[in-house]
């Protein structure tokens, strides 16, 4: 969700900036736009462009502008409309100043109505123009950068990443960080700011992440950073390794399909990856360590003593473990359907209820903190605005937080007491897929491991665990190799011409049933309503009728599949039309389904695991039928930075 690039160095930054905007497309735009200081006449040069970045790049291309100093920026529009005015950069009245930004600026209202009154004119009607136009008047009374910028962000309020290009200074640039990601990359005799380092990945790996509540002056040669009372912070720069930083499609249509079909791998990885981590020889910070021990530890897994330093890896106490009465997961789309099926695991595993949260509600819901709890936050981007503020709520009451994530370098592992990385690479298709299957094989792991410690399983209940995933991993790419062709030639077609779909589920399949029904709605726009199976007969059951497809998911507990195929009855009593994603041997259901997808049989709480490459699968051959921009849906954003 917007997208920032910038560049101040030896060389120029056009291509830079606007192949760092290509990569950050996947966070979801709506237009983009570019502004240097010209290295011919020493003024600023820009160009703004309703829609994809390629437009972006053939309009400056054409325009022939470059520098040695600029700004990019993708914007996902929330003030105004997407079109070329509101999109960024933003300058001031006699453009002096030019600002690209992510995130709200709270207090623009009163801002915009003061700078009107002082005399300034706008041209949009973004929060943005705002900081622009209070910038280049800050700087009039200012004499330095450091106060004019001390000064603008007392007066801004709300959640903002910024990057500053003055014209005055032409060889400068400031990047400001509140609540919003902002890192810079540093470069010899070049420095490079992005919104994510995927921006940057290939020219540096020594990484500044600014510390929020502050701001950095940098140059050529150098960043200066400061916090927002004016201290000087020390520049930390961590060697971070990209070895996850391929982004091609490799060969895949779409990055969806590539990132679907990558799942049993992810899954894998990720597997071996919490054996490393929860094993005796491991070395803890091997997350940012370039030459990290993995390999050597790697070979030791058959034979692997399980350590407690697992406990330190996720801020935890071992004290607190053993009291731990009250496990909390708060997670946001995707990753609260994920949480809603690891609830599952976690009450019947390690028997420790479980209470799960949508962030976006958390946060204003009445907080009542308990010790003997841990917050585990499980989010893809680690960025998510609103997982990100309910983890700094949990963290104000101190208590313990964890988050579970697939970008080591995101926000909420440095704000978080403790982290789990997934290994899941990463995940550029809007609709998350391969990042779903890893929270819930990393949390099946977990929920294990934590029943290992408390003694409620054995050490080869362990390991069998461990198999099982794997092994589940399997499944859910064997599973779509045998429908492949049937679901592409055939049945793709004839689902793409319905204009709505129910999901039913039950237990353990009820969330997934609740992940299948987003997937769709998102990337095909086919409207989509899941409920419980068991709710059917209390009012959805109305709906039923042979246009609208009831797509079920069974599962692999022999009580809830006997409520299940009561359900099916239901449906098909009232000649409903019936879609089910069954297992071998699950006949009844079969039998009573219209069509059917058989799933070889997995453990029971691993059915959902087993059945997500199918789902995916089906679902994006829907999509693709009717010709829908699979991998950047309409209106959407795949890292939701603002709330
Ligand atoms: O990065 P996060 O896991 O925190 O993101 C949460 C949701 O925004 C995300 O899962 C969203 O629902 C996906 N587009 C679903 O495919």
């Amino acid at each position: 969700m917007c997208g920032i690039v910038a560049y101040v160095g030896k060389g120029h930054c056009k291509d830079f900036i606007l192949e760092g905007l290509t990569r950050l497309e996947y966070r979801g735009y709506d237009s983009a736009g570019f502004a240097c200081i010209n290295s011919e006449h020493k003024r600023f040069s820009y160009v703004k462009t309703v829609g994809l970045v390629s437009a972006l790049k053939e309009s400056v291309n054409k325009a022939l502008i470059d520098g040695h100093v600029g700004i990019g920026h993708t914007r996902w529009a929330t003030h105004g409309i997407a079109n070329q005015e509101n999109a960024h950069p933003h300058f001031n009245c006699s453009k002096s100043v030019s600002i690209v930004h992510n995130g709200i600026i709270e207090s623009h209202e009163e801002l915009r109505e003061k700078l009107i009154n002082s005399g300034h004119d706008f041209y949009s009607t973004t929060d943005t123009e705002v900081i622009a136009h209070l910038f280049g008047s800050l700087l009039k009374i200012h004499h330095t950068l450091k106060n004019a910028v001390l000064d603008l962000v007392s007066q801004a309020a709300g959640a903002y990443a910024l990057a500053l290009l003055m014209e005055d200074y032409p060889d400068q640039l400031i990047a400001v960080r509140r609540r919003s990601p902002l890192v810079i990359g540093i470069g010899e005799g070049e420095n490079f700011i992005a919104s994510d380092v995927l921006a940057f990945w290939d020219k540096t790996n020594k990484v500044f992440f600014i510390p929020d509540n502050s701001f950095a002056i940098i140059n050529k040669d150098s960043v200066q950073c400061y916090d927002f009372a004016g201290n000087s912070v020390p520049i930390k720069i961590q060697d971070v390794d990209f070895k996850f930083a391929n982004t091609d499609k490799q060969g895949f249509e779409h990055y969806m399909l590539k990132e679907i079909y990558e799942q049993k791998k992810a899954i894998d990885n990720t597997i071996s990856f919490c054996r490393f981590i929860g094993s005796k020889d491991v070395c803890l910070k091997h997350i940012f360590d370039p030459n990290n021990k993995r390999k050597e530890c790697k070979s030791n897994i058959d034979s692997i003593e399980y350590s407690e330093e697992i406990w330190q890896q996720l801020g935890l106490e071992i004290e607190q473990l053993k009291n731990l009465k009250q496990i909390n997961l708060i997670a946001a789309g995707t990753s609260w359907h994920a949480c809603r099926i690891i609830q599952f695991f976690i009450e019947t595993i390690c028997k420790i209820p479980v209470h799960v949260f949508l962030s976006s509600e958390f946060r204003y819901m009445p907080f009542f903190p308990k010790v003997d709890t841990v917050f585990i936050f499980i989010s893809q981007s680690g960025e998510t605005a609103d997982t990100l503020e309910a983890l700094r709520l949990v963290n104000s009451y101190n208590l313990p937080t964890i988050v579970v994530t697939n970008v080591v370098s995101s926000t909420m592992v440095r704000e978080a007491g403790g982290f789990l990385p997934m290994q899941a690479g990463p995940e550029i298709s809007v609709a998350s897929t391969k990042a779903f299957s890893c929270q819930i094989s990393i949390l099946y792991w977990l929920a294990h491991r934590i029943a290992l410690f408390r003694g409620l399983i054995s050490l080869d209940q362990m390991r069998v665990a461990e198999d099982d995933l794997l092994v589940t991993a399997e499944v859910l790419e064997s599973s779509i190799e045998t429908y492949k062709w049937e679901i592409s030639q055939t049945l793709a077609k004839f689902y793409a011409k319905f204009e709505r779909f129910i999901f039913l589920g039950r237990h353990i399949s009820y969330p997934f049933a609740m992940e299948a029904a987003l997937k769709l709605k998102e990337i095909s726009y086919i409207f989509a309503q899941c409920y419980p199976a068991g709710e059917l007969k209390h009012g959805p059951i109305a709906l039923i009728d042979k246009r609208t497809p009831i797509i079920m998911f069974s599962v692999l507990d022999d009580l809830i599949y006997q409520k299940l195929v009561a359900n099916a009855q239901e449906v098909k009593a009232r000649n409903g039309h019936l879609v089910s994603f069954a297992f071998e041997g699950q006949n009844e259901l079969i039998k009573l389904s219209d069509c059917s997808f058989i799933i070889p049989r997995v453990k029971p709480l691993l059915a959902p695991l087993a059945m997500t490459g199918l789902m995916q699968f089906f679902i994006y051959q829907i999509t693709k039928e009717l010709g829908r921009p699979i991998d950047k849906p309409r209106n959407l954003a795949k890292s939701v930075t603002v709330e």
